[in-house]
């Protein structure tokens, strides 16, 4: 059994308190490729991840994040990195394949020694006419589907701990 791996899987957090010190390129693209790892329906890859790090495009993501919920402030925690998450029109699985590409960069996140948190509203995000630019000044379709996005970064806390799971979660019959 790969006991490390497993203790990965139930040890991480949603981080919500970040340094403001950029991730390093090596644990970024780890993270990157770990979700280029996640399975697919049918094989299809058709799942596209951005990682965001410039400062004028954390900027806009942000108040773009922040203007699906209607808040001003930064959804993201102060987060250096934002990871999203989007499905090309060749995805048949809709959402699954994003969701599923999102916790293996999740798990890897927290096995690279990183804080993550999974960040809601990414379809409607990339429904808006600012999230549809954003996609064409990046050279991607605007035709892609928003599934999540992550806040990344060195933690600025401590780990905090799982709460207790709840009775009958998993059944074996
Ligand atoms: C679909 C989904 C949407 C989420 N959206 C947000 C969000 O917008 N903001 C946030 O702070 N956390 C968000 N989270 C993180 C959850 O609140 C977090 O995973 C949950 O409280 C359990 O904590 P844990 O990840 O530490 O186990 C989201 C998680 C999921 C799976």
């Amino acid at each position: 059994m790969k006991t490390e791996a497993l203790e990965v899987l139930k040890n991480r957090r949603a981080i919500r308190r970040y340094k403001s010190e950029q991730v390093s390129r090596e644990e970024l693209e780890a993270v990157l490729e770990a979700g280029t790892y996640a399975p697919t329906g049918v094989g299809t890859q058709g799942v596209q991840i951005i990682a965001v790090q410039s400062p004028e495009y954390l900027a806009r993501v942000k108040a773009l994040n922040a203007s699906v919920l209607g808040r001003d402030g930064d959804p993201y925690y102060g987060a250096p990195t934002i990871i999203l998450v989007l499905e090309t029109e060749e995805c048949k699985t809709h959402t699954l394949d994003g969701a599923a590409a999102c916790t293996n960069m999740l798990n890897a996140a927290y096995a690279a020694g990183l804080g993550s948190c999974w960040i809601h509203r990414c379809r409607e995000m990339f429904e808006s006419e600012e999230g549809k630019r954003l996609l064409k000044e990046w050279g991607l379709s605007e035709n892609m589907t928003g599934v999540a996005s992550l806040a990344l970064g060195y933690a600025d806390c401590e780990q905090p701990k799982p709460k207790p799971r709840r009775e009958g979660y998993a059944i074996i019959v």
